[in-house]
């Protein structure tokens, strides 16, 4: 999708809705024109300009769910509504799909807001959806009201503390129930270890699997080089942030390491590894 400007458009917070002591989604009216999976990259003037997925998007009205995570993200969350943000983009590529399929969705923490968006796109092309999310307490997962009401939307919810759905993690029976299910597409946002996983399983049972892939992001659309994937040099921002499992698969980075804004790989499972 070609994009409107590289320039920041201004938009006004219109509401706010508070979905977890430490999560917020952002209402704003805007004819953003974005599709499932895009992103947008978020400006606090001041402050830093960060990357995040379009959450929700409508006519004239888009949304963005965003966790309190670091110093810009809470500095956003301590906002108000009538309060203004800049945005670039929408940026990067986005999940694909056909009309009538089945889908089977796999989000863990604040990973779900562009399946959220896809969900609600999903559904007027008539798909069926299961929905399998996962979260460490019943109080992290996200938007579940809206969730349990949609028609059309089969709801799988794990818990590591058991305090909602199954003990455990999302992807302990997902195998399983991929082959009881056959969805024809497997779509996957949330911790990079468990898209590898969901990956790993979707490539084993042959069914095709799309990653929402998250790096560390500066200009959001293919020129400062800083979101590469090793040992390509894939650019996430323009050939993600969706991608085919069988391409990240291929790459020695995914599910390894990351880079930080100096571009120093931080390890998943082994902080200390330089
Ligand atoms: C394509 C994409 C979509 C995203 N969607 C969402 C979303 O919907 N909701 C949400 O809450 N978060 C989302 N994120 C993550 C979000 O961008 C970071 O949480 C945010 O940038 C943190 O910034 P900070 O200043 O608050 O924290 P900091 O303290 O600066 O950083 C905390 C951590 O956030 C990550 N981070 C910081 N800056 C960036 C950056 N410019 N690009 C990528 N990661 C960064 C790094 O891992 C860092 O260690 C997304 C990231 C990407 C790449
Ligand atoms: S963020 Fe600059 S090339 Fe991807």
């Amino acid at each position: 999708m070609e994009n409107k400007t590289e320039l920041p458009q201004i938009v006004e917070i219109k509401q706010i809705v508070t979905e977890t002591p430490d999560i917020k989604t952002f209402y704003f009216d805007y004819h953003l024109e974005s599709k499932p999976g895009q992103f947008v990259m978020l400006w606090l003037p001041g402050v830093d300009e960060v990357p995040m997925s379009v959450a929700l998007d409508t006519n004239n009205q888009f949304a963005l769910t965003i966790y309190a995570r670091g110093d810009a993200t809470k500095k956003i969350c301590k906002l108000k509504e009538g309060d203004k943000l800049g945005i670039r983009g929408p940026y990067g590529t986005m999940f694909n799909y056909k009309e009538g399929e089945h889908l089977a969705l796999v989000g863990g923490g604040y990973g779900t807001p562009p399946l959220y968006f896809l969900t609600h796109e999903a559904l007027k092309k008539e798909c069926k959806i299961d929905f399998l999310i996962g979260a460490h307490t019943k109080e992290k997962l996200l938007y579940l009201k809206t969730l349990q009401g949609l028609e059309g939307v089969n709801l799988h919810i794990a818990t590591t503390d058991g305090s909602l759905g199954e003990k455990g993690h999302i992807t302990d029976n997902l195998e399983n129930f991929l082959q009881e299910n056959k969805p024809d597409r497997i779509m996957t946002c949330g911790p990079e270890l468990l898209m590898k996983k969901v990956g790993e399983i979707g490539d084993k049972l042959n069914i095709q699997t799309q990653i929402s892939v998250e790096r560390y992001m500066k200009c959001g659309f293919g020129v400062c080089g800083q979101c590469t994937l090793d040992p390509l040099g894939i650019r996430t921002c323009v050939s993600g942030p969706v991608m085919s499992s069988k391409v990240l698969n291929m790459l020695d980075e995914f599910g390894q390491y990351t880079r930080d804004a100096q571009g120093k790989k931080q390890y998943f499972n082994n902080p200390n590894k330089k």
